[in-house]
């Protein structure tokens, strides 16, 4: 039988079981979300979120031609087949041995291999300063309660000059119901309310969590590891993206911003 939660909603939990929950539950969760979106990350494309913006457009990880780029929170690094494809290094981490699977049948398909090595990105295991660029399209950070750590192995494993870019959901839309429709467009919560989503079984465990960061806590994270902040880029909803993902789709996306990538860099 597999486990159930009979809690869903916005409650403290132990930080070590709400940071640990992420890997069996993308373990047992990835054919069906590669199956539903797929389609819209490509086998081998580089999107940073629901509203389409392809780093091929936005450039936020610089020149990519020979450099050696690493993904972290990877999924089945569609993201690093695409730099891999564009003239990059590249190599994908991630935590669950089910989503890189996934990469591993992607690489298959497309002909474009990319080295896959799991890993938490709190312990990443790799020498200082072996990366031009490290990055992620909403891995790790939102699943972590202490994504410090994430942001110090990033400065770690960089270059000096090198680049640390991550998108997230926008802080914002924690305050509005997770709703792709017009209900979604009236704030429910505190934007200050830092409780994660979580969803437990009846015995407490923890099968999932998702933690929320204000614009500011973002930016002490960063700025706490020694990184350099850059940009905050909020990609607008595009008038022709008529897909829906989870809350974000058209009717949100005219009126409130679904994600943000923040750029930083290793002085
Ligand atoms: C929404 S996916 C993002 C990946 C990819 N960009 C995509 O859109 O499919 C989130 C990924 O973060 C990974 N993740 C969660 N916690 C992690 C951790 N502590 N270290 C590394 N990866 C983690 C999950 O396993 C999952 O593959």
């Amino acid at each position: 039988m597999p486990d159930h939660f009979t809690f869903a909603g916005y409650r403290d939990v132990p930080d070590e079981a709400g940071g640990a929950a992420a890997r069996a539950w993308w373990d047992a969760e990835a054919p069906e979300y590669l199956a539903e979106h797929g389609a819209f990350l490509g086998d081998a494309d580089f999107v940073w979120g629901p509203e389409g913006l392809r780093e091929e457009d936005a450039h936020l990880l610089g020149d990519v031609v020979g450099r050696d780029v690493l993904e972290v929170g990877a999924g089945s690094a569609q993201c690093s087949r695409w730099l891999v494809a564009a003239g990059a290094r590249a190599l994908a981490t991630d935590v669950s041995h089910g989503m890189l699977a996934q990469g591993d049948r992607l690489d298959r398909a497309t002909g474009v291999r990319v080295p896959l090595v799991q890993a938490d990105a709190r312990a990443l295991p790799f020498a200082d300063a072996s990366f031009d660029a490290v990055f992620t399209a909403f891995g790790a950070i939102p699943f972590l309660p202490d994504a410090t750590r994430v942001h110090r192995e990033a400065a770690r494993v960089l270059r000096p000059g090198g680049r640390w870019v991550f998108s997230v959901t926008h802080p914002l839309r924690w305050a509005f119901p997770d709703d792709p429709t017009e209900h979604g467009l009236t704030a429910t919560r505190s934007y200050f309310d830092r409780r994660p989503y979580v969803e437990t079984t009846d015995d407490g465990r923890v099968l999932y969590a998702e933690y929320h960061r204000t614009v500011g806590d973002h930016v002490r994270d960063v700025v706490a590891a020694g990184l350099v902040l850059d940009d905050v880029v909020e990609p607008e909803w595009p008038a022709d993206n008529a897909n829906v993902w989870g809350g974000w789709g058209p009717v949100r996306g005219a009126y409130l911003p679904g994600t943000a990538v923040f750029v930083t860099h290793r002085p």
